[in-house]
């Protein structure tokens, strides 16, 4: 069966709006982590076209490179080291502007400029992964993004 993501891109906020309604049709019959997190990094990649997106989930105390699309990265982020370590350490959503100015970025590719990076929980609302999204334009990430993308956070929470 071939899937096919039909997206508006009057606005961000359209295409979240339709990519949302699409990834909850793309996971509800499927229970593979792998599988559903490799489609949702293809369908928000494809969609508004970002430099890197993808996951880190937690594995033995650390972080480890899940599935995602672009340039090849880092697989393993210690608790609180990185913009995605300190997600998982915070337990909160953090948009950085420019990677330039967060101390301690971790730079996976030199063309990354913005991050948004949003952290995942389980059904017990422990943290288990994150999902790092990276712009090679400036302050690419606004609340817009924050909103959407923990939803998708709290889609992926019924399966992971
Ligand atoms: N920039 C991230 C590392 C992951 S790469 O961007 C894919 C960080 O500082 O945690």
């Amino acid at each position: 069966m071939s899937e096919q993501l039909h997206i508006s891109r009057e606005s961000k906020l359209e295409a979240y709006k339709g990519l949302l309604t699409q990834l909850a049709s793309l996971v509800k019959d499927e229970t593979n982590i792998i599988a559903n997190l490799a489609n949702i990094s293809s369908a928000i990649h494809m969609t508004f076209n970002y430099l890197w997106v993808g996951f880190y989930l937690v594995e033995n105390h650390q972080l480890v490179l899940g599935p995602f699309q672009g340039p090849i990265a880092c697989t393993r982020i210690s608790k609180g080291k990185g913009v995605c370590g300190t997600s998982w350490k915070e337990e909160c959503t953090i948009i950085v502007k420019n990677v330039n100015d967060f101390p301690g970025h971790i730079s996976c590719n030199s063309a990354s400029v913005s991050e948004i990076v949003v952290p995942l929980f389980n059904r017990s609302k422990k943290v288990v992964g994150i999902l790092d999204i990276d712009s090679t334009t400036e302050s690419e990430f606004d609340t817009t993004d924050k909103h959407y993308l923990e939803q998708v956070a709290q889609l992926i929470s019924y399966f992971i």
